[in-house]
């Protein structure tokens, strides 16, 4: 097996969270530390402001940026880092479970005052589907905020995952003096200094060197915490953290710098190296010698100067090399790929070669799906992208008779982009888009107008949910569809779907269908 080397230095993961817990400020400092930026301020850009909820415009501008802050790699020690960039607006959390099909792990960051918050429940769910090691990183230390072991109580009772704290802090808000790292033992004092790195201090804790370091009220403190951790919670173990049982937990602030470092240092060495990936046929190995890689997200660019999206293609086996013939599996054709990118802080570089693990920007014209997967000749194919049932429902009507197809191929090219979901109502044949937020019918409705020349009105539809049916009974299938035949549609890849209503109609459609299994997602 070739280029095992550069794939164990492999780090890919994402950073999740609630909007607002510190997810940029943490990434920022990441790539400060890793030499990729100098100054603080220049991914902030990159965020969709949360109280523009409908200024699509500014969105637009910033997606410009987003192309190239997608993925961000940077080499720090002897590894070599990829992060994956979410979406910070919720309305596009589609968007952010499927990048979190394409990372082997994942560091969640919470506001240590507001704890687990909606959008955080929703993504560890995902990340529970997909069994990925997650890392916990507290925020927010030098704010008042929950109690630490009450905070890490409410993680593991939210998030449904055992967690082990491998910093400590001591005390927080104004009299937040530092953490205790209970990974390599030492304390690290806070500096409130928001671009100078903090200094490590080697401190016994039974020794008076820490009472005369954080005072004796935090010194007596602590060293009851750390006892009371050490009978709480198991030694750490990695194995546990990689088998997704367990989530360590470190304390900082990101604002500040701090903790920032610790969670890297310690990232870097228990995080997992790419991971084999389920296909159809067979089980992917990374360290393969035969390319494999499938797309997981599509980037428009719709400045009408330069028409071209991106295709991201998460590198699952082998090494990728540039000008090479790869078969792209589902339309059966031999593609070669002269402008590869790869993608540091706020540029794009062409690549010569790239490894398991590694996320690449290949030029796309309409020729890419996402879940379509790349190899080096092997009928293969990935699975396991899933679409969740959206939250949001509308029809999508032509507003403009003369221009039907236009509208046509607008759906259809932003639906494989995943810009939302469309299933077919059976019954009257009414197309309904399905979304998990406004914002995602003004981006459809926007981009029809902009990039197809088409029209398009929306109209209302109130459903709860979307659901994807299947049964070992095909006469007790076929009876549901006949009794709910206004509420059958199928999706795009033709499987059948209940649009249930109102919660009461699901529960009743459940009791009465005990063969049935109602699904939320499409992967099952
Ligand atoms: P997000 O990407 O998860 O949405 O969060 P983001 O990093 O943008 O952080 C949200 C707000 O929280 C920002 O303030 C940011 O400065 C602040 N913040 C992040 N980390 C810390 C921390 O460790 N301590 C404290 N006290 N605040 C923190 P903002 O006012 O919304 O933005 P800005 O004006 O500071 O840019």
């Amino acid at each position: 097996m070739a280029n095992e080397t550069e794939i164990s230095r492999r780090r890919t993961f994402a950073i999740i969270s609630h909007p607002d817990a510190g997810k940029t400020t943490l990434t920022e400092k990441l790539l400060l530390f890793g030499g990729q930026i100098q100054v603080a301020g220049a991914v902030k850009n990159n965020k969709i402001k949360k109280s523009a909820t409908s200024d699509w415009m500014e969105i637009e501008k910033q997606r410009g940026i987003s192309v190239t802050t997608s993925v961000m790699e940077f080499d720090y020690q002897d590894y070599k880092i990829n992060i994956l960039d979410t979406p910070g607006h919720q309305d596009f959390a589609e968007d952010t479970f499927r990048t979190l099909t394409a990372v082997d792990s994942v560091i969640i960051v919470v506001d240590s005052a507001k704890g687990v918050e909606a959008q955080t429940r929703k993504l560890m769910e995902v990340c529970r589907m997909r069994n990925t090691p997650v890392i916990i990183y507290a925020n927010k230390m030098d704010r008042e905020g929950k109690d630490p072991f009450d905070l890490l109580d409410e993680l593991e009772e939210e998030l449904q995952i055992a967690v082990r704290p491998l910093s400590w802090p001591i005390d927080q808000g104004p009299r937040f003096k530092g953490v205790y790292n209970l990974y390599e033992n030492k304390l690290n004092l806070f500096q409130p200094d928001k671009q100078v790195m903090t200094e490590k201090v080697e401190v016994d804790v039974s020794s008076e060197e820490l009472d005369a370091q954080i005072g004796t009220t935090a010194a007596v403190q602590l060293r009851e915490d750390l006892e009371l951790i050490e009978g709480v919670y198991p030694e750490f173990e990695q194995e546990t953290y990689l088998s997704a049982q367990v989530a360590p937990v470190f304390f900082g602030s990101a604002l500040n710098n701090f903790g920032v470092q610790e969670l890297l240092d310690c990232f870097v060495q228990i995080a997992p190296s790419p991971q084999p990936i389920e296909a159809i046929e067979r089980e992917v190995i990374p360290q393969e010698d035969k390319f494999t890689g499938f797309i997981f997200k599509i980037t428009a660019n719709i400045d009408p100067n330069h028409r071209s999206c991106v295709a991201f293609c998460k590198i699952c086996s082998g090494r990728f090399e540039r000008n090479k013939p790869y078969l792209h599996v589902r339309n059966g054709k031999t593609i070669r790929f002269s402008s590869p990118t790869q993608f540091m802080a706020q540029r794009k570089t062409t690549v010569e070669e790239a490894f398991a693990g590694d996320i690449i920007g290949l030029p796309d014209n309409g020729i890419f799906k996402i879940g379509d997967t790349l190899t080096s000749g092997e009928d293969l194919h990935f699975k396991g992208l899933p679409s969740f049932s959206p939250l949001m429902f509308k029809y999508i009507e032509n507003s403009d008779p003369m221009k039907q197809k236009q509208l046509a191929k607008g759906i259809d090219q932003l639906m494989d982009e995943g810009v939302a979901q469309l299933f077919v109502n059976q019954f009257n044949g009414r197309k309904v888009v399905g979304t998990v937020g406004q914002l995602q019918f003004e981006v459809i409705q926007y981009r029809l107008e902009h990039e197809y020349n088409a029209s398009c009105r929306w109209e209302p539809l109130s459903l709860f949910k979307a659901c994807w049916i299947e049964s070992d009974d095909e006469a007790e299938l076929e009876s549901f569809k006949k009794r709910k035949y206004q509420y059958m549609a199928k999706d795009r890849a033709g499987r059948d779907v209940f649009l249930a209503d109102s919660n009461y109609v699901l529960q009743m459609a459940q009791q009465d269908f005990k063969g049935i299994r109602f699904h939320f997602t499409s992967e099952f």
